[in-house]
C-alpha cells in the first residue's frame, strides 16, 4: 500500500517505521521534522507513575506499549533506561498525592509499596529530605530526540504528499487540519535541559507544595527538569514564570540542581483531547486514518500507535477506546 504519513514527530515516525518494516511504500511529510512536542518529550516511559484519577485507560494503553518499546529501542539502536521510577512526596501534603497514587494502582492490581524518608533516600542518595515515596521499578525512559533522529534515517522525507497515495495517516500533534482542528486544544509545558555531575539514576516525580515536578537523568551528565502544564490559546513560549517554579521545586528535591549548568529551556504545546486519550483510527473520511492527541503519553504510546495504524490500514481492526469517531457518536454528527 502507498501510504503518506502528515507529521514527522515520534507518533508519525514510528508509525512510519512500523509500516515500512511490513513491507508498504510510505513517505513522510513535514517542513520540520520532530520538531514538535517530541522536541520537548523527556521520554518518560512511565504508565503507572503517568496515570491519573478519570483517565485509567492510560495503564492498560500504556502497559501494553512500554512492552514494545524494547524491541523497538533494539531495532532503533537507541539506549532504553531500565532504571524505574522513583515517587516523592516532599511533604505531608505532597506525600498524599503519593498515597492516592498507590492506591489507585492497587485498584488496578498493581502492588506498589510506600517508602519511608530512609527507604527514598536509599533509593537515591542525594534527594532531599522529603517525606516519603514509591519506587516503580519496571518505567524506563528514552531520549526522543535520539529516537527521532535513528527514526528519520529509516524513513522517507518528501516535500509534499503524493496525489496517488493510498491511504493518509495524519501525525500532525496538536495542529490537525479541519475538519479535526477542534479536537486537540494545546497544552504548555515548559521543559529545562540542565548538565550536572550529580543526577539521579532514575526518573524521580514528585509533587513540591502541590506542584508536579520530574526529574529524568540521561545516560551521559545531562537531566531534564519538567514541565510546567498549562491550557492556553497563545504560542508556547517558555515564561520566566515557568523556569522560576520548575527550578523552586526541582531544587527543592534535588539540592545538587544548584551547581548543575542550564543548558535549555524549551516550550511545545502537548496536544490534549477532551478525554486526554489519543485519536487513533479512522476518520469517517475514506483512507485517511488519525493518529494524533497523546497529550501526556506520546512518546509512551508510540510503539502501540504505531501497530495499531498499520493494524488498521491492513485489516480494518481498531481500539475502540482511541477510535476517532467516538467524539461524533450519540451527537448530531
Ligand atoms: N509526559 C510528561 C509531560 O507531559 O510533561
Amino acid at each position: 500500500m502507498r501510504v503518506d504519513v502528515v507529521g514527522a514527530g515520534i507518533i508519525g515516525l514510528t508509525a512510519a517505521e512500523e509500516l515500512s518494516r511490513r513491507g508498504h511504500d510510505v513517505v513522510v511529510v513535514d517542513p520540520q521534522p520532530a520538531g514538535g512536542a517530541s522536541y520537548a518529550a523527556a521520554g518518560m516511559l512511565s504508565p503507572a507513575a503517568e496515570v491519573w484519577h478519570g483517565e485509567e485507560e492510560i495503564l492498560r494503553l500504556g502497559l501494553a506499549s512500554l512492552e514494545q518499546w524494547p524491541a523497538l529501542a533494539a531495532r532503533l539502536g537507541v539506549e532504553l533506561r531500565r532504571a524505574g521510577t522513583l515517587l516523592v512526596g516532599y511533604d505531608g501534603g505532597d506525600l498524599q498525592q503519593v498515597e492516592r497514587q498507590v492506591a489507585l494502582l492497587a485498584g488496578h492490581g498493581r502492588h506498589v509499596e510506600l517508602l519511608g524518608r530512609a527507604g527514598v533516600r536509599s533509593a537515591e542518595p542525594a534527594l532531599a529530605r522529603v517525606a516519603g515515596g514509591a519506587l516503580l521499578p519496571d518505567e524506563a525512559s528514552v531520549d526522543p530526540r535520539a529516537v527521532c533522529a535513528a527514526l528519520l534515517d529509516r524513513v522517507a522525507l518528501r516535500e509534499a504528499r503524493r496525489p496517488d497515495a493510498e491511504a493518509t495517516v495524519i501525525a500532525t500533534g496538536v495542529t490537525l487540519p479541519e475538519p479535526w482542528a477542534a479536537a486537540v486544544s494545546g497544552v504548555r509545558g515548559e521543559i529545562l535541559r540542565l548538565r550536572s555531575d550529580d543526577s539521579p539514576r532514575r526518573t524521580v516525580r514528585g509533587w513540591v507544595g502541590g506542584e508536579a515536578v520530574y526529574l529524568v537523568p540521561r545516560g551521559d551528565d545531562r537531566v531534564l527538569l519538567g514541565a510546567t502544564s498549562e491550557a492556553h490559546q497563545a504560542p508556547p513560549v517558555v515564561s520566566a514564570g515557568g523556569v522560576l517554579r520548575l527550578l523552586a521545586a526541582g531544587r527543592a528535591l534535588w539540592p545538587a540542581l544548584d551547581r548543575a549548568e542550564l543548558v535549555e529551556a524549551t516550550a511545545r504545546d502537548r496536544p490534549a483531547t477532551a478525554d486526554g486519550l489519543p485519536l487513533v483510527g479512522p476518520t469517517g473520511v475514506d483512507r485517511v486514518v488519525l493518529a494524533a492527541g497523546h497529550y501526556r503519553h506520546g512518546v509512551l504510546l508510540a510503539p502501540l500507535t504505531a501497530r495499531l495504524v498499520a493494524d488498521h490500514l491492513e485489516t480494518g481492526a481498531v481500539e475502540p477506546a482511541l477510535d476517532p469517531r467516538r467524539f461524533h457518536r450519540g451527537g448530531e454528527g
